[in-house]
């Protein structure tokens, strides 16, 4: 990822697809098993839409992970600006070596799993769990049995090794997780929240380094990125597992 990649990522609100609304359902499947005053591990935060989501339907404190430092400093501003900021703290560190001396009563990680793989998370992420913890994450799935060759060629090429959701449950449970429950993130998750902003500042962008070859590819990319979801949005998409850690397991 190249410094025109972080420029138009630094200036959308979302570092990745989701909704609050779908943020808020899925926090809502959780919120009476959880203490009065929990302790949330946001991993790959990103500038926070979703940890300032969290921080507005609970009285948790948030310990939100990101490796991008512009992404933290974009987050301290929203969670001064929101009054959370007592309850938000950004910690800037690779999400495979964190090493936290507390447990969490919840692990929530949207769009950022895929980075060291949704089997790995599972595995490297448990152990920041109290037991009985729950685990809530988004990521790519496959939602049919049919596989369109254009987009199985282009997931393989970007070395995207997507799951379906029941493969993913199964290794869930397999790593000693409950499935409480999952859902797609609606269409406008990806195109109002995600995509329309990103091709507005793709635009300006375009504008600003006209001419220049490396920043022209990195855009184009993006985009074809994003018509490849629209394509085959039918397919594959996001789904969020809300897992819940079994008592006994390490
Ligand atoms: C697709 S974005 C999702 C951001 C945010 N959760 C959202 O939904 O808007 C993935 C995030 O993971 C962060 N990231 C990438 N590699 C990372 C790593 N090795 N350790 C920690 N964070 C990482 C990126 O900086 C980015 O903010």
């Amino acid at each position: 990822m190249n410094t025109y990649f972080y420029e138009v990522f630094e200036n959308i609100p979302r570092q990745g697809p989701g909704n609050n609304s779908s943020s808020r359902g899925a926090f809502q499947r959780i919120e009476k098993d959880l203490p009065a005053q929990p302790e949330i591990l946001d991993i790959g935060c990103g500038k926070g839409v979703q940890t300032i989501q969290l921080a507005k339907l609970s009285e948790a404190n948030i310990t939100a992970v990101d490796n991008h430092r512009v992404f933290l400093d974009a987050l301290k501003v929203a969670a001064v600006k929101a009054g959370y900021d007592n309850r938000i703290h950004p910690v800037n560190s690779d999400m495979t070596k964190m090493n936290f001396q507390t447990l969490f009563d919840l692990i929530w990680s949207e769009g950022a799993v895929f980075i060291i793989g949704i089997k790995e998370g599972l595995k490297q992420w448990k152990k920041y769990l109290k037991p009985c913890g729950f685990m809530v994450l988004t990521d790519l799935f496959w939602l049919t049995d049919t596989r369109p060759d254009e987009l199985t060629r282009y997931l393989e090429e970007k070395c995207l090794y997507v799951l379906t959701v029941d493969e993913a449950i199964r290794e869930a449970e397999t790593q000693g997780y409950l499935c409480i429950d999952h859902f797609t993130l609606p269409l406008e998750g990806w195109t109002t929240e995600y995509f329309h902003p990103q091709k507005k500042v793709i635009r300006q962008l375009r504008k600003k380094y006209a001419g220049n070859k490396e920043a022209m590819d990195t855009f184009d990319a993006l985009e074809y990125e994003n018509k490849m979801f629209l394509k085959y949005h039918d397919y594959f998409g996001y789904e969020f597992l809300i897992l819940r850690k079994h008592n006994q397991s390490q």
